[in-house]
């Protein structure tokens, strides 16, 4: 097929690839951690995690960075790989592991980047023209962005600067490596250098090809009250993918994924974990192309994305996080809750412990006034919970928000509910003791309240006031959801009119934490562009207000878990996981959210039942074994509800005594809710020295035995006593042969509390 002047130039192109593969002068052991986190030996480079190693090299007549190695660590040379056939129909740069592809030039894969010339041209040409090396990673290192940091002991930035000497176009892609977590972040800057106007209509933050051979992926799938199902299923040849066009992350699939062989379980084999730290519409797409290479990609949607530069400007892409594990599932999850608590989530209470609350939407919804709000109050602090919130309801005047259908935009406290503004009822809240079972009579209830600000109802005075600040594309009908609009973000004036009343409304009482709500998708946008416009004004919006107000408790929300995302974790320490209160789907919920995010990151509530999503009824008991093993649990019912039940009093304490080990502590999914009628997890301190076992039964196998658990993460030498009694077992055995349990009814669960001796 080809003629023999192409064969020429491929077989050309293969003996630099195989030059370039060379020796790098790196040592795994006997240096710091940081020493040789990224080794650069010419153009050839070398990313070294402490079980980790990512290797390319730039191939010097192609100009590609062209991907070594990434998986366990690798030194010195490394073998080249045999030369493709040259007679097929796919060009060289389509059967070699690439860095950063960009369209054209023989490799009909999916493109990282694809750039529209002012001359309408859409090939590009990156060619390698030198490099950076630098120690740590800087807080503000994205403009605008949410992002990973750390200082030069934690990480090291590499910045390969790549030119396309036809379009005068910049790329550089910065890599930063977090050796302690197996963790290399990767972000692009884009930046027209030319004279003319060009238009990135596509981006990808990480892109990477795989070798040939057996893969599967792993992503979270879901809807509104049933976010974050782990689904898994055999790469193929051809484009796998899926993404969000709502203008958030969404509920419909999280920016998180995983390439894993099929073999590997929770606790073995290999796993390499992507997830991008942005909050807007984005896309994942693997690749297996017909070589049998498979490319994984993970940022901007291009649907989305259509962004102009002028001459001099740049685009920076959100960053991606991917780590490597070979120990399992298990094992990438525990590298990213660990590198997210000390180096994503910037907030002082990310491993902070948390207060209980009792938030008032499902006990309440729209349904009260200030004296039932103070009654609410007061029940709260008698039960021993440390945080009441107010949810929807209380604000607008002209427009009262007595129903989803009104107020939105209006955030001055409803005057026939508050005749004398919210203070009134903080300042009485804020009085009541907490009811300590330790007596403490020191303990004084916080108050915290709801917001929705980047709404706004049509049946507002804002509305009224600036129709034009909302979504909308010309003169396209203004879609609405829940009966609101979505105020665009993109725009200085709305971002200030934000910062401006969150401001008034922190300054005005002693509120010390905000539940930040997001209840609908962008629909008609003034152009694909806006959608990360959009997110640039949320982030100023967050930063400005986060930095300002950094004593208060932000918990991110989006009509539940949909805006579940590494993004707003840089922000908020804390985001609602999902409206589907019901203890049983909670498992599988939390469980998935689990691949990539931190428990200590997860809302989790008690509910009334029959639960209000399912109409299910589980025992109280398992309801709050279930809610407490997210890093911010609560009450969310009217304590009527309760029948007077007084176990609550000890599940609260059992919450509040578990919640540092699930906050700091490593997880272990013992055994998963979709393989088995009794799903358990394990958190383990850090140290070793305390774990803390949940075990549920979701249906009884009647007249048949239970499994033993076998127990990870443990100090195999030490022994540990189990809930302060008679029982003390080695780690070893409780590794190796495990606990057992029985259960009596439906919904039985269990949770034991090990101590190292
Ligand atoms: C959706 C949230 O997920 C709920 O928790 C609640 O705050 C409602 N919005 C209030 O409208």
């Amino acid at each position: 097929m080809f003629g023999p002047s192409a064969v020429q130039v491929v077989a050309g192109l293969l003996a630099v690839c195989s030059q370039g593969s060379v020796a790098l002068a790196q040592s795994q052991s006997g240096s710091s951690p940081s020493s040789n986190a990224v080794v650069a030996d010419g153009s050839s480079f070398a990313l070294n995690g402490d079980n980790v190693s990512y290797r390319f090299h730039a191939n010097v007549t192609a100009g590609d960075l062209i991907t070594d190695h990434y998986g366990a660590p690798v030194s010195g040379a490394l073998p080249s790989p045999v030369d493709p056939a040259v007679n097929g129909w796919v060009g060289l740069p389509g059967r070699v592991r690439r860095e950063f592809p960009a369209q054209g030039r023989g490799d009909f894969r999916i493109p990282a980047v694809r750039i529209r010339q002012s001359a309408g041209y859409t090939v590009s040409d990156f060619q390698y023209q030198s490099h950076d090396v630098i120690k740590g990673k800087n807080l503000n290192a994205l403009p605008g962005l949410p992002a990973t940091f750390g200082d030069a002991d934690d990480a090291t930035t590499l910045v390969v600067h790549l030119y396309d000497n036809y379009s005068s176009v910049a790329a550089d892609l910065s890599y930063s490596v977090f050796p302690k977590y197996d963790a290399i972040v990767r972000s692009v800057n884009v930046t027209n250098k030319g004279e003319g106007n060009i238009t990135i209509d596509d981006l990808a933050s990480f892109s990477v090809d795989f070798n040939y051979e057996d893969l599967d992926l792993i992503s979270l799938r879901g809807d509104w009250a049933r976010e974050t199902n782990r689904q898994r299923s055999r790469i193929n040849y051809g484009v796998q993918g899926f993404g969000s066009n709502t203008g958030y992350s969404s509920h419909l699939h999280n920016p998180f994924f995983a390439i894993t062989h099929p073999s590997t379980t929770e606790s073995q084999g290999e796993a390499w974990g992507f997830n991008l730290i942005y909050t807007g519409s984005f896309s994942a797409e693997v690749e297996k192309g017909s070589q049998g290479l498979t490319r994984a990609l993970l940022g901007f949607n291009p649907d989305k994305l259509s962004w102009s530069l002028g001459p001099g400007e740049t685009l920076t892409s959100p960053e991606a996080v991917s780590v490597y594990s070979k120990d399992g599932i298990g094992g990438m999850s525990r590298k990213f809750h660990r590198l997210y608590r000390n180096h994503l989530m910037k907030s002082k209470f990310a491993t902070s412990n948390r207060p209980s609350l009792l938030n008032s939407w499902e006990g309440v919804y729209f349904d009260f006034n200030q004296s039932s709000m103070y009654t609410l109050a007061e029940q709260s602090a008698a039960l021993g919970i440390s945080l009441f919130v107010m949810d929807d309801g209380w604000f607008g005047d002209e427009y009262p928000r007595l129903s989803d259908n009104a107020g939105l935009g209006d955030w001055v406290p409803n005057p026939d509910r508050f005749p004398n503004g919210l203070n009134p009822l903080i300042e009485a809240a804020t009085n009541l003791t907490v009811n300590e079972t330790d007596g403490n009579t020191d303990k004084k209830l916080r108050f915290g309240i709801w917001v929705e600000p980047e709404m706004v109802n049509p049946n507002s005075t804002l509305y009224h006031e600036h129709p034009d600040w909302v979504l909308h594309a010309g003169p396209y009908p203004r879609t609405l959801r829940r009966n609101q609009l979505v105020l665009n973000l993109a725009l200085t004036e709305v971002q200030d009119f934000i910062i401006d009343f969150m401001t008034e409304l922190l300054n005005s009482a002693d509120i010390s934490y905000i539940k930040w709500d997001n209840n609908r998708g962008q629909h008609e946008t003034p152009s694909p562009s806006n959608d990360h416009a959009y997110m640039l004004g949320l982030y100023r919006v967050y930063e400005t207000l986060s930095s300002r107000f950094p004593d208060v408790l932000w918990e991110g929300c989006a009509s539940g878990g949909g805006r579940f995302d590494a993004g707003i974790l840089h922000y908020f320490p804390q985001i609602w996981t999902s409206d589907n209160t019901d203890g049983l789907d909670r498992i599988t919920i939390q469980f998935g959210n689990s691949l990539a995010y931190p428990p200590s990151a997860m809302g989790a509530h008690i509910s009334a039942v029959p639960n209000h999503q399912t109409g299910r009824t589980v025992p109280l008991e398992f309801r709050a074994h279930v809610a407490m093993m997210g890093g911010s649990f609560g009450l969310e019912l009217d304590p009527a509800d309760l029948q007077g039940d007084e176990t609550i009093h000890g599940l609260i304490d059992l919450a509040e005594r578990v919640n540092p080990i699930v906050l700091n502590g490593d997880l272990y999914r013992l055994r998963l809710p979709e393989d088995t009628r009794w799903p358990a997890a394990l958190f383990v301190s850090e140290d070793k020295g305390q774990a803390v076992l949940f075990v549920f039964q979701t249906q009884p196998y009647v007249n048949h035995l239970t499994p033993w658990v076998q127990l990870q993460g443990l100090d195999e030498g030490a022994s540990y006593r189990l809930d302060g009694g008679e029982e003390v077992y080695t780690g070893a055995t409780l590794m190796n042969l495990g606990l057992q349990f029985s259960f009596e009814t439906d919904y039985g669960s269990r949770v034991v509390f090990l101590e190292r001796e």
